[in-house]
């Protein structure tokens, strides 16, 4: 019997991927770009075993019994396994596969990218699999391919028809710019999104603009962002990262029906993080949001706990929410009336946030190698 156990992590995209050019083998129409977050906070894990005893292969993703039908799931496999050594005794075994994100999927972060990051690295372990397999994880999960390495990690779209030149690159690694922190304010909204899978298909079909994105809009963003990450220029950093945030929910509202992944609340903290950088003469803070309303906030540790004060202001948390803050400590402080004024915010009533959650820019996917750590 064989057992592999990995971790791996979430990544939140700076410049986002939206759209395919081949729905099967998951090629983007654009290049992207993103900070991979620690695992201290958010991971997913994976346990496979291999055994000659097994009579069929199992699946488990979050204590629920999955398909192994699943296109994306079988199409990685089959490529782990073509490119696998064909000596390899268990390479024929069957499986059982445990994955778990110990964060909940309730928050709407980009757990299929976490997930399929560490089913991929698990199973290129198990068949003894050296070098990128960056590409296998994107066949899973577009965005999971990013979660394949720490740091800034960029997608290159690339050129070829089967995909294999469509990878992750790291371009700077987490401690680059140690002074980096993320918060995530997770938006209590029950509302069920429209899938990111099916969204950008529907975007692909019907907007006009996304072709100006992909082509003329995205190409600059990431040579300038890039160049931020090097030079650890915040300023510049925040802009395009709020500018791209804008300019991919521009293309959900030129999607036909439109894709409104924005509500009262994120409106409320895009409003907040503008009303706070103008206070400050300087970007302090950037937002980026994904296929949901809940706020990815980009800023360097210096400002942290008086910008969490700032949204305990215009979004205060419900009297007896012990839980409230998870991942590194904060610390809220009292806000000036002069920020009070500038913020000019209408406060809204408090429960607008589940929970908000601190971390930082972290490590790629990890194997665990204690036999307590074995999910199965
Ligand atoms: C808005 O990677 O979830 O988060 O490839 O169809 O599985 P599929 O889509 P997915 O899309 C992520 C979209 C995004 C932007 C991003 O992470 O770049």
């Amino acid at each position: 019997m064989k057992v592999v156990t990995c971790i791996a992590p979430v990544n939140i995209a700076v410049i986002k991927y939206w759209g395919k050019s081949d729905e099967d083998l998951i090629i983007p129409i654009n290049d992207s770009l993103s900070g991979t977050l620690s695992m201290d906070t958010m991971c997913a894990k994976t346990t496979i075993i291999a055994s000659p005893e097994l009579q069929e292969n199992i699946f488990w993703l979050n204590g629920k019994e999955q398909s192994f039908d699943n296109k994306r799931l079988a199409n990685c496999l089959q490529e782990v396994k073509q490119i696998a050594d064909k000596s390899l005794p268990h390479l024929n075994w069957k499986l059982s596969i445990k994955s778990e994100n110990n964060f909940p999927t309730a928050a709407g972060l980009a757990s299929s990218a976490a997930g399929y990051a560490c089913m991929v690295t698990a199973l290129a372990k198990l068949y003894e699999i050296k070098g990128d397999v960056s590409y296998i994880a994107r066949m899973g999960s577009g965005s999971a391919c990013r979660s394949m390495y720490g740091g800034w990690v960029l997608w290159c779209k690339g050129s070829s028809s089967d995909g294999k030149d469509s990878i992750a690159k790291q371009i700077a690694p987490a401690a680059h710019w140690p002074e980096m922190r993320v918060i995530v304010l997770v938006v209590n909204d029950e509302k069920k999104k429209y899938s990111s899978t099916d969204a950008m298909k529907r975007s692909v079909q019907t907007s006009e603009l996304l072709k100006h994105r992909a082509n003329h809009v995205v190409p600059k963003m990431v040579k300038a962002c890039i160049e931020a990450i090097k030079k650890k220029d915040f300023e510049t950093f925040a802009e395009i990262t709020m500018k791209e945030s804008n300019s991919f929910h521009a293309i959900c509202q030129d999607t036909y029906p439109p894709c409104v992944y924005l509500n009262d609340t994120s409106h409320t903290i895009i409003a907040a993080v503008h009303a706070y950088n103008e206070f400050k003469s300087a970007n302090k803070v950037a937002y980026t949001f994904d296929a949901g309303p809940n706020a990815v906030l980009y800023l360097l540790e210096s400002s942290v706990d008086e910008f969490i004060s700032v949204i305990n202001y215009v979004l205060p948390p419900m009297d007896n929410n012990g839980d409230y803050y998870k991942g590194l400590p904060v610390s809220p402080s009292q806000l000036s009336q002069k920020l009070k004024m500038a913020l000019n915010a209408s406060i809204q009533k408090p429960g607008g946030l589940k929970y908000i959650i601190h971390t930082k820019i972290g490590e790629g996917p990890k194997l665990l190698s204690e036999p307590q750590e074995h999910l199965l």
